[in-house]
């Protein structure tokens, strides 16, 4: 099939990038030209191990333009993948997406056939049969379901796993509200052995905001039974060893330690419990959820007070910087709270990250960044704040450790060691 992609972001290059491995055709559009531009050389606009592989193997499938209406005009069908930011109050702001949608509109207009367009982006349910269909068809002057398609294909794509959870799915998720549509996303779908669901637009949509807030719980729920678990003398980790070996509970996401970051989660939950609000509905569980979340990374800066009280001028380190291993994104990274805590209590703070020193200095221009882990641990403590593999190689003889990772090697060297959550 001849696939476009609007957005060249996260989700439109891993999907378009994949779709083409499947030996598909794929037109990428963007409004960002430098990413284009980064496509057409064959280069990844975002940080993914193995995509630009996956970029150079394709290469003769993968298209760029920046003419939106031939985009449209020359495929089968068009994925929207541009970004949904939260606004203050938690709430998903549409403003890209609806103006993505108004271009496509224009399209459609000089698009004879039907086209279905299907919104991969995480939107609130009815999102997509409100606003998003009613930018379409203003602006193509048709009739979404009728002259053309409209549906909705979440993703659950993990950072640093993107290509393999496309590729090798636990499930797909088909929305769509018409049959023509439904039909063309199976096709597209025919050779993934995984199960499919095909379904309405909004429970498609609403399949994957439970899906991410129940793993978000599942996360808060693990750090307050370790909380729990550490003052009574238990490990936590045994715990829910035995815990996720219940076929009812899963032993996935039952890592402890100072809680969960990244684009998704924190973002979901918030838009979750937002839109609820509009319904008069409160999402008790999630509302503890992130409050379980805010606490815990302060968790590690109280257990690292119980050895030094007056953290005036002391240098502290941190490893770990991005939100989680093997990428260099730090949205909500568990380390910024950490961070300002240790500021705000008069700390002098090092910081170290294999990937992640470089966008973290613009948010934290004031702290000092080290050239290596080592080098960090000349500090008078080390919080650990992500479970980068070579901070579990590190000899921590002499270092205080609090670890809000839980990094197993530590705890045979360092003089102190205090992991939060055990
Ligand atoms: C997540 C979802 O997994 C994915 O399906 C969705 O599409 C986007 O959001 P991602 O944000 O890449 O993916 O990261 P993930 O690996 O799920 O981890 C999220 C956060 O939870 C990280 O900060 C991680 O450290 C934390 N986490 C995860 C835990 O604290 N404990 C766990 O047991 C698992």
């Amino acid at each position: 099939m001849k696939i476009s992609i609007i957005g060249c972001g996260y989700v439109g290059t891993v999907t378009g990038v994949c779709f083409a491995s499947f030996g598909h055709d794929i037109v990428f559009y963007d409004i960002d030209e430098k990413k284009l531009d980064l496509l057409a050389r064959g280069e990844s606009p975002i940080y993914e191990p193995s995509l630009e592989d996956l970029i150079q193997k394709n290469r003769q499938r993968l298209v760029t333009t920046s003419d939106l209406t031939a985009a449209v005009r020359d495929t089968d069908i068009t994925f929207i993948c541009v970004g949904t930011p939260s606004r203050d109050d938690g709430s998903i702001d549409l403003t890209y997406i609806l103006s993505a949608g108004a271009t496509i509109g224009k399209a459609l207009r000089e698009t004879p056939d039907f086209h279905p367009v299907i919104v991969k982006s995480t939107v609130f349910p009815g999102s997509t049969e409100g606003p998003i269909r009613s930018a379409l068809e203003e602006a193509s002057g048709k009739q979404a379901f009728v002259d053309f398609g409209l549906g909705s294909n979440p993703e659950f794509l993990r950072e640093g796993n993107a290509v393999h959870d496309f590729c090798v799915p636990d499930r797909i998720v088909l929305g769509a509200g018409d049959a023509r549509t439904m039909r063309a996303l199976g096709d597209l779908y025919a050779s993934f052995a995984c199960p499919k669901i095909e379904t309405s637009i909004r429970t498609a949509e609403m399949i994957k905001y439970t899906s991410n807030a129940f793993l978000a719980t599942k996360i808060s729920f693990a750090n307050e039974i370790g909380n729990l678990a550490k003052k009574l003398g238990i490990d936590a980790e045994e715990v829910f060893a035995g815990v996720g070996l219940d076929n009812r509970i899963g032993p996935a996401f039952f890592r402890t330690g100072i809680g969960f970051g990244g684009s998704c989660f924190p973002k979901d939950v918030r838009a979750l419990i937002a839109g609820a609000g509009d319904h008069h509905e409160t999402l008790q569980i999630l509302h503890a959820a992130l409050r379980v979340n805010e606490d815990q990374p302060l968790k590690l800066v109280q257990l690292l007070q119980a050895h030094i009280p007056d953290l005036k001028g002391r240098r502290i380190g941190i490893l770990g910087l991005a939100f989680k291993p093997d990428t260099d994104d730090i949205r909500e990274s568990r380390a910024i709270p950490v961070i300002r805590a240790l500021l705000d209590a008069g700390a002098v703070v090092v910081a170290y990250d294999p990937l992640a020193m470089e966008s973290f200095s613009k948010i934290f221009p004031e702290i000092e960044y080290a050239p290596s882990a080592q080098a960090v641990l000349t500090a008078d403590a080390v919080l650990i704040t992500t479970e980068w593999e070579e901070f579990e190689r590190l000899n921590y003889s002499g270092t205080t450790v609090i670890d809000g990772r839980r990094i197993a090697a530590a705890s045979k060297t360092a003089d102190i060691y205090e992991g939060v959550c055990w």
